[in-house]
């Protein structure tokens, strides 16, 4: 077993009382599904209570449990560490966490979109070059952070957290839990409006990340966001320095070029006065400005930006971002696929546009039986538009990508008025939910189509994803 925390650590982290015979960790838990040998299990409250799964997590081969009460099932000689609270003795692991790292470069990573899409890039560009910690998966709320950080082995040398929030006030406790050398704001956009009174609280509680960065730290910040000059002042009142992302001629680190291919792009930048070019697998734009914040994040973080460049290019984005599969339509004609692209993960109405973007520039097959292969667009809901979401849902309807779609499908409340306002040749078919939507989809795609599925993560696009990917597995129609 590899430590990661031993018992004595863990004690002068949380304040804590140690019982039973454990001396060390070797990872961090919150869920006994994906709990693994020696890892401490937190017992957090969240729809349901940690405390009730003590024992089972006992069971699977939990180092020790961090509990602030014996549960009623646990035995005498349960392996426990008892605290006032777990997610506050989380939060305090995080922060030893944090401290004890001292030859780490961290990353610190917010935005209305693409927090995931360049985390997850930071993580592979600067695993080739030093050992670098970074979530799974999104984990960028109130648990998320700290657990991450909580998971950091002390000889790491690149940390990269991602940041999340649906309200002001969030970002900041986890952003000084975190101290970022290196603070990214990937963009500032009309989501999660519901939350908010305008867009310029959200840029406000965006900006909140810049509190916890370092004294020496930087602010990589969108060029071509409306709210730049907002995020930059309060960088530079910070006393931090500002390194600008984006086409905008006065970006520190600026998209020279940007030629799109059907499934890649090839890329040309300057990155704070080094020119580089790179391949990226995945054409749409918004991709490629990412890119220029993961490559001056890395090489603010110390790592070789032609390198990173190189990583960059054999870097792949994640299921539900952009990724594009290409399926294969057994059922009637072994020989024959359709593509699907997969962005069901999450939607807004700037992602949804560079999606659609995306589909236009996607090339469909031939398709059988002499018959072309067609651009569909399948989308759900937009979900916490606020008062503005039938408008910007109508919006989509009118986008000029949406002249290359062929057919439509769609479904959900929001997205009725979207397909209402499509012309009647484009409309495939609309249903109440993603379920229903899903058979309708399946029976409608054809040899040489390409498939682009989205909606926000609410309206379980994804459903319809593993739908159309069962037709791969030989399944009749
Ligand atoms: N810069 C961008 N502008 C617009 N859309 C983007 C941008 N980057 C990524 N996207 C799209 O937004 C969706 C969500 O991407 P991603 O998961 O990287 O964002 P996120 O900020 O982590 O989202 P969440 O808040 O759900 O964690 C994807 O469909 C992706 O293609
Ligand atoms: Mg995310």
């Amino acid at each position: 077993m590899s430590v990661l925390w031993d018992r004595e650590a863990l004690i002068r982290a949380t304040d804590g009382k140690a019982h039973g015979d454990w001396s060390a960790i070797s990872g961090v838990s919150i869920d006994t599904r994906t709990l693994r040998q020696g890892d401490l299990f937190v017992a957090l409250k969240d729809v349901r209570d940690g405390h009730d799964f003590v024992a089972q997590a006992q069971n699977a081969g939990a180092g020790a449990a961090l509990v602030s009460r014996l549960p009623d099932d646990a035995p005498d000689d349960a392996r426990l560490l008892m605290v006032d609270n777990p997610l506050f003795a989380l939060e305090n692991i995080g922060s030893a966490s944090r401290t004890r790292a001292t030859d780490a470069k961290v990353i610190a990573v917010t935005g209305s979109a693409g927090k995931t899409s360049v985390k997850d890039a930071l993580r592979a560009v600067l695993s080739d070059q030093g050992q670098t910690h970074a979530a799974e998966k999104s984990y960028n709320n109130h648990w998320g952070v700290p657990l991450t950080l909580a998971r950091m082995p002390a000889q790491t040398r690149f940390g990269v957290f991602e940041i999340g929030m649906n309200h002001s006030g969030e970002i900041a406790p986890l952003t000084r839990l975190v101290r970022p050398h290196v603070a990214v704001i990937t963009n500032v956009l009309p989501v999660h409006l519901g939350n908010f009174d305008s867009e310029a609280d959200i840029a406000s509680a965006k900006a909140e990340i810049l509190e916890g960065l370092r004294p020496d730290g930087h602010a990589i910040l969108n060029r071509d966001n409306p709210w730049f000059e907002l995020l930059a002042t309060r960088a530079t009142s910070l006393g931090v320095t500002v390194i600008s992302f984006g086409s905008h001629a006065a970006a520190t680190c600026r998209l020279l070029k940007h030629k799109q291919n059907p499934t890649s792009a090839s890329v040309e930048a300057d990155i704070m006065g080094e020119q580089v070019l790179f391949k990226l697998n995945a054409p749409a734009r918004h991709q490629a400005i990412n890119a220029l914040a993961v490559l001056a994040a890395a090489k603010l973080a110390g790592a070789d930006l032609a390198k990173a460049a190189l990583s960059l290019g054999r870097w792949k984005p994640g299921d539900g971002r952009g990724a594009h599969k290409s399926i294969r339509i057994e059922a009637i004609d072994p020989a024959s696929a359709f593509t699907l692209i997969d962005e069901s993960y999450n939607a807004n109405p700037a992602s949804m546009v560079a999606a659609l973007e995306t589909l236009r520039l996607a090339e469909p097959g031939e398709g059988a039986h002499g018959r072309a292969g067609r651009r569909i667009a399948v989308l759900g809901d937009m979900l916490e538009l606020g008062e503005t979401s039938a408008e910007r849902h109508t919006q989509i309807a009118e986008a000029a990508d949406m002249a290359h779609v062929d057919q439509v499908f769609a479904c959900g409340p929001h997205s009725r008025l979207l397909y209402d306002a499509l012309p009647k040749a484009k409309r495939g078919a609309w249903a109440e939910n993603s379920a229903a939507l899903a058979s309708e989809v399946r029976s409608e795609v054809k040899p040489g189509d390409v498939v682009m599925v989205k909606g926000s993560l609410g309206s379980r696009m994804a459903t319809i994803v593993e739908t159309l990917m069962q037709i791969s597995h030989g399944k009749k129609r």
